[in-house]
């Protein structure tokens, strides 16, 4: 079966073609370099440029896959959660796409296809599936059964992950997305320099919280920036504050990944979202869950082949929306 999927919940407009978990192509047109110079995703900004790259971005993925409109039995695009803007475009054009080429079209949770990016490895998950997704909007630790329900198991009480990378990376001077700078960074210093809380939840939790983290670390550089009366931190000094950052993060998502685990016992383990990409966070887990499966980086961002791999899914459990029934919803919370 191959369905052509849209994913623009951000700043990526992302387009893939999809033979089963075969991926023919997977075009992803960036907009870091125009948000970077506001240190952030400007929710406007980002809808204006998917509307100007959407088309392109559709017949790029169709050729690239050496397909015409013929080819293709399904779409498959992103409905939530993320920025209304963004989504309502990517929504927008596949429905018109759906009408104009008479496909059946599929809305899909962009959180459940983190998890589910896992099914374009070679290693196929198996459920039951618990899948610690980590993004920049999202951290959730959920048990995925075969019908595609969805237990959420513990999630961030109040920053995600990969926001609590980017914060940080501003504190200290890196520019956005700051996740791939921390851990460039991170990796020429001293992990154990700064001690870092973890919060603690109870025994029981499996939630997160990263704010009292973000503080210490602010209130570090602060003390650092009085003591030296210099408004710039050393390379060495941002090093090891970005080391030892790094490691409380990933400190906190593999104590809870294991404690689902044993809780859960389930098949397959899957680790997906733009954090994943963390070549620390992939060394610390795995060293506790080697089998534990971790999607290549490009499919750890985001990426429209992983809408595919979800809307593939949902396919086969008749999960299809009329056109005019699609709703774009910036907080999806179900399937
Ligand atoms: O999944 P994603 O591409 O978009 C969302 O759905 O949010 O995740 C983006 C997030 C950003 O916060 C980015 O800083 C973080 O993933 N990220 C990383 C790395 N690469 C991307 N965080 C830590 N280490 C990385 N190597
Ligand atoms: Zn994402």
């Amino acid at each position: 079966m191959k369905i052509l999927a849209i994913e623009t919940s951000c700043d990526e407009t992302a387009v893939a073609v999809i033979d089963d978990y075969a991926i023919l192509s997977n075009i992803i047109a960036s907009q870091i370099d125009v948000h970077t110079q506001y240190g952030g995703v400007v929710p406007e900004v980002a809808a204006r440029s998917h509307i100007e790259v959407m088309l392109p971005v559709v017949e790029t993925a169709l050729k690239d896959a050496k397909c015409t409109w013929n080819d293709i039995d399904a779409i498959a695009v992103t409905r939530g959660p993320g920025l209304i803007g963004s989504l309502l475009i990517g929504v927008l054009t596949a429905q018109t796409l759906a009408v104009t080429k008479n496909k059946p079209l599929i809305g899909v949770n962009h959180i459940f296809a983190h998890a589910f990016s896992a099914f374009l490895t070679e290693h196929k998950p198996k459920f039951p599936i618990l899948a610690l997704t980590v993004s920049g909007g999202h951290t959730t630790l959920s048990l995925y059964q075969e019908n595609l329900e969805r237990e959420v198991l513990g999630t961030t009480l109040d920053d995600a992950a990969g926001e609590a990378f980017d914060k940080v990376a501003k504190l200290l001077g890196l520019p956005y997305p700051g996740g791939p700078e921390i851990s460039k960074i991170a990796k020429l210093g001293d992990k154990l320099a700064y001690k870092f809380p973890v919060a603690r939840l109870g025994r029981e939790s499996l939630d997160f919280s990263f704010s009292g983290l973000k503080t210490a670390v602010l209130r570090q550089v602060q003390e650092i920036k009085a003591t030296s009366g210099k408004d710039d931190l050393s390379t060495q000094t941002t090093a090891n504050i970005a080391a030892s950052f790094e490691h409380a993060v990933v400190t906190a998502l593999v104590q809870n990944t294991l404690k689902a685990y044993v809780r859960t016992k389930p098949k397959s383990l899957v680790i997906g979202g733009g954090v994943a990409a963390n070549s620390y966070l992939r060394q610390e887990l795995l060293a506790v869950l080697p089998k534990a499966i971790f999607v290549p980086p490009v499919l750890c961002t985001d990426n429209a082949a992983m809408i595919g791999a979800m809307g593939l899914q949902m396919a086969q459990n008749g999960m299809y929306t009329q056109p005019s029934e699609l709703v774009a919803n910036p907080v999806l919370n179900d399937i």
